[in-house]
């Protein structure tokens, strides 16, 4: 049995938002219906191909254990499709430009008419406000949710993050909410609206910046890399790579960096564990010096510490200074490239990384769940074909018969 066994999901999602929430549900069991335009489908199908005529990584990696229904809402045929599948499911998942849904005629006072039960849960760029007829996409909800402003260093732009923070983590969000809404619904036996905001989902993630914003009024933020010789604005400033809690971090350089542009190392420098970083480092006599040997002291010159540690770093490959420092509790990790993570063993037997097979594409690597339920193991199924299960959802979840679906597809609503 999986977690969600039972919950049926009519899945209106698209691009990665809220894909990546209903993909979620189904790893826990959820029965996942994702309805696609006729002929066209999801975009991201035919997005960033890297074999003609074959669903794209994009898509395929972001729609597993899901079944595809063809579906054209703004038919009337369609529409009373839509109506039947919205009364045979728990919840309604869209991330539509705002007001898409109410245009094909399903308003949430008409979603609740159709099925009082229904949890409808939605991604917007923007929750209410000057910006929520907007459309967005992954880069405007950072630079909208202070990610941007908060990320890269201080001469240089502000910078987007390489994790989809704006689309799989408001996705994150989506699941959360869709999962409690269906808790409420144990006890109260209604659905209930769930929405999420791209812009206020990247906020939420960038939480210590706003603590950062407020620490500025009482003086300088001294564990960003401006203190003590550069200048602090109004607004929380770009840290680079320095540490976003309380303990001095930073990025530094091992052996081969000149040519392996991730041959490096992020080192965390905690008071609790610098003995043992010192002597590894060579630099023992920082231990007796009270220019070295607290945390206060070195506050001021944490770019010479850092540069001290990258000495020795350098000397070393990203793996060999892990071998020598995670045994002496200094926080550490390796910064590893994509390549390195894909054939990293461990996430292999782990099934954060697996491989699918696809009819059409072949084998292809995908990122399985990161969440692990001991009681509810994820099985990673391939992603369905364009209306792969047209006639299966149309006769088995719907009953219809043969001359409905025939009629339905005669006039091009599935
Ligand atoms: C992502 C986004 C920018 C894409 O915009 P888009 O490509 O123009 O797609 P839309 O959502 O506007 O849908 C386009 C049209 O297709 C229609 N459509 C979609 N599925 C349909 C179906 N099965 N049958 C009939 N029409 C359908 C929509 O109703 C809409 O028509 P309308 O403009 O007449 O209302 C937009 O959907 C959006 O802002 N979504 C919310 C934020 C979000 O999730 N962004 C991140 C995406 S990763």
């Amino acid at each position: 049995m999986k977690a969600l066994d039972g919950v049926r999901i009519l899945d209106m999602t698209h691009v990665q938002s809220g894909p990546t929430c209903t993909q979620l549900l189904g790893w826990f069991g959820a029965d996942v219906i994702k309805v696609e335009r006729p002929g066209v489908g999801d975009a991201t199908r035919g997005q960033l191909r890297d074999i003609p005529d074959v669903d794209s990584l994009y898509f395929t990696m972001l729609n597993h254990n899901k079944r595809s229904i063809t579906l054209n809402a703004k038919r009337d045929r369609g529409k009373a499709i839509l109506t039947r599948l919205m009364a045979a499911c728990d919840v309604l998942a869209e991330n539509f430009a705002p007001g898409a849904l109410d245009r094909m005629g399903f308003s949430w006072e008409r979603i609740q008419e159709i099925n009082p039960r229904l949890i409808y849960a939605s991604v917007k760029g923007f929750g209410p406000g000057p910006y929520e007829q907007c459309k967005v996409y992954e880069n405007i909800a950072q630079c909208t949710g202070g990610g941007a402003s908060t990320t890269g260093f201080d001469d240089g732009p502000p910078t987007v993050s390489g994790a989809q923070i704006g689309d799989s983590g408001t996705g994150l969000h989506l699941a959360l909410g869709i999962v409690t809404a269906l808790y409420q619904r144990e006890r109260t036996g209604r659905g209930q609206r769930v929405e999420c905001a791209m812009q206020d989902g990247v906020l939420n993630l960038c939480r210590v910046k706003l603590r950062d914003q407020q620490r500025l009024a009482h003086g300088p933020l001294t564990e960003y890399p401006q203190y003590p010789n550069g200048t602090f604005g109004e607004a929380t400033p770009r840290s680079g790579n320095a540490s976003g809690g309380g303990q001095p971090g930073s990025v530094v350089k091992c052996k081969g960096w000149e040519d392996d542009p991730n041959a490096y190392i992020y080192v965390i420098a905690q008071a609790a564990a610098f003995d043992g970083l010192a002597r590894a480092i060579g630099r023992a006599d920082w231990l007796d010096d009270p220019e070295w040997n607290t945390p206060e002291a070195r506050l001021p010159k944490l770019d010479r510490m850092f540069e001290a540690i990258e000495q020795w770093t350098r000397t070393r490959t990203k793996f060999e200074v892990m071998d020598v420092l995670n045994p002496l509790n200094v926080p550490c990790g390796p910064v590893l490239s994509m390549k390195e993570l894909a054939d990293e063993p461990s996430l292999r037997a782990s099934g954060t990384v697996v491989e699918v097979d696809h009819p059409e594409r072949g084998p292809y690597v995908t990122v399985g769940s990161p969440i692990k339920l001991s009681d509810s193991p994820v099985e990673v199924e391939r992603s369905p074909l364009l209306g792969e299960h047209t006639d299966e959802i149309l006769t088995e979840v719907l009953g219809l018969d043969a001359a409905d679906v025939a009629a339905a597809r005669a006039d091009g609503s599935v």
